[in-house]
């Protein structure tokens, strides 16, 4: 079947996010929206069929996840990844960044030192931070284009009594789908200083056809056993209202622990989240390989776009998800002079640069999961503000 991720859908007055705040956020309803990650694409008819289904029961109470749910997801990731992870290291969260502060507070102790690797995406910050915890930054350094882990710095990090590293894979903003490599000189480097490793694998899904996620934990027995990691399919599918994702955590001692202070809050994962996730992983890997490609051809046109058309300005290709990563720092403008130009003049929604943590100063991240003639419509509109300058 062909699916249509063409087609515009008014999602104005549902509530959402992205239309409904952009006076909150931006101080005018006059912009396209193109900021906070979910997608305008609908959700699939798979998941809505599965929901309808269950709602003809029509009692809605209190809801184990479903025994079989934990080997669905671990079928996933032996399908998708050739990881032959077992179904009771997996367990449900109602949302990653809720799991994180979990993490957080878990394994770790107020003061200690978390080490982050900006430009991020926010809470991989601001979750310790909130929680009395020191934030190390370890920042990403851009090489052709792409971005790269200092490790120099971070060995000396790791030795100054680090206790936790939270891992944005692939990452975001910046589209990184870290290579084995990466990942195994990151698991051996931690773990010989006693450094847990956090992964958030939110955007594996969708990574593009010519690249390949490996989950961290996967990588070794090091990684293994020195690791919570964190997936959903939530963005995938586009269901992130429903607020359920789930933690992958092998080592059993550390999962003991997560799960005990899960069950200290009694914390519960909405019914609607199960649902929805059985229905994406039994039945979503033909729409997911065409939703992919369709986001490839978004990320693309952007990046194409900048090099065609605006001069000084470079957008990251990434190699998985629906966010893109615009750097307008060779205009020389101050953060707040980008930002109006971009909301103003452009009549735009984007994320603010600052707002990732050091290193997103002159940048801006958009959000690509929409119809490619929205996306078209944007690069004509910053074509059109940078070049009114
Ligand atoms: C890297 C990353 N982790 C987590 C989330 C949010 O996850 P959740 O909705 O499950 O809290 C996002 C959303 O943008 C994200 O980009």
């Amino acid at each position: 079947m062909k699916y249509n991720f063409d087609e515009q859908i008014d999602r104005e007055n549902t509530s959402c996010y992205k239309y409904d705040l952009r006076e909150k956020v931006f101080g005018t309803e006059n912009v396209i929206p193109m900021w906070v990650a979910d997608m305008d694409f609908r959700t699939p008819r798979f998941i809505t069929d599965a929901l309808k289904e269950r709602l003809e029961h029509e009692i809605l109470g209190y809801t184990v996840p479903p025994l079989s749910l934990k080997k669905i997801c671990a079928d996933w990731q032996k399908r998708r990844y050739g990881w032959e992870a077992d179904a009771e290291w997996f367990g449900f969260v109602p949302g990653i960044v809720t799991g994180l502060g979990f993490a957080v507070n878990t394994f770790t102790q107020p003061g200690d030192k978390v080490i982050v690797q900006p430009p991020v995406y926010p809470p991989f910050f601001k979750v310790p931070n909130g929680n009395g915890r020191e934030v190390v930054y370890n920042p990403l350094k851009e090489i052709d284009g792409k971005y790269e882990m200092d490790f120099e710095l971070l060995e000396k990090q790791l030795s100054d009594n680090a206790k936790l590293f939270i891992l944005c894979h692939p990452h975001n903003p910046g589209g990184r789908v870290w290579s084995r490599e990466t990942l195994e000189r990151l698991a051996e480097m931690c773990a010989s200083k006693g450094v847990l490793i956090i992964s958030d694998e939110i955007h594996a899904d969708m990574t593009y056809h010519a690249f390949r996620h490996i989950p961290f934990a996967s990588i070794s027995d090091t990684a293994r056993d020195n690791s919570v990691t964190f997936m959903s399919p939530s963005k995938t599918f586009n269901v992130p209202g429903l607020i359920n994702s789930y933690y992958v955590i092998p080592n059993p001692t550390l999962r003991r622990k997560f799960e005990a202070a899960m069950e200290h809050v009694d914390l519960h994962v909405n019914l609607f989240g199960f649902v929805a996730t059985e229905a994406a992983y039994t039945q979503g890997e033909e729409w997911l390989g065409q939703m992919v490609d369709y986001l490839e051809g978004n990320a693309r046109t952007v990046v194409d776009y900048c090099d065609k058309n605006i001069p000084g300005v470079k957008a990251m290709m990434p190699e998985s998800s629906f966010l893109v990563w615009i750097d307008f720092s060779e205009l020389g403008l101050s953060n707040d002079a980008l930002r109006k130009l971009i909301i103003d003049k452009a009549g735009l929604g984007l994320n603010d640069g600052p707002t990732f943590g050091p290193g997103g100063e002159g940048h801006q991240r958009i959000n690509v999961g929409c119809p490619r003639s929205l996306v078209i419509e944007a690069m004509q509109r910053i074509e059109k503000a940078v070049k009114s300058m």
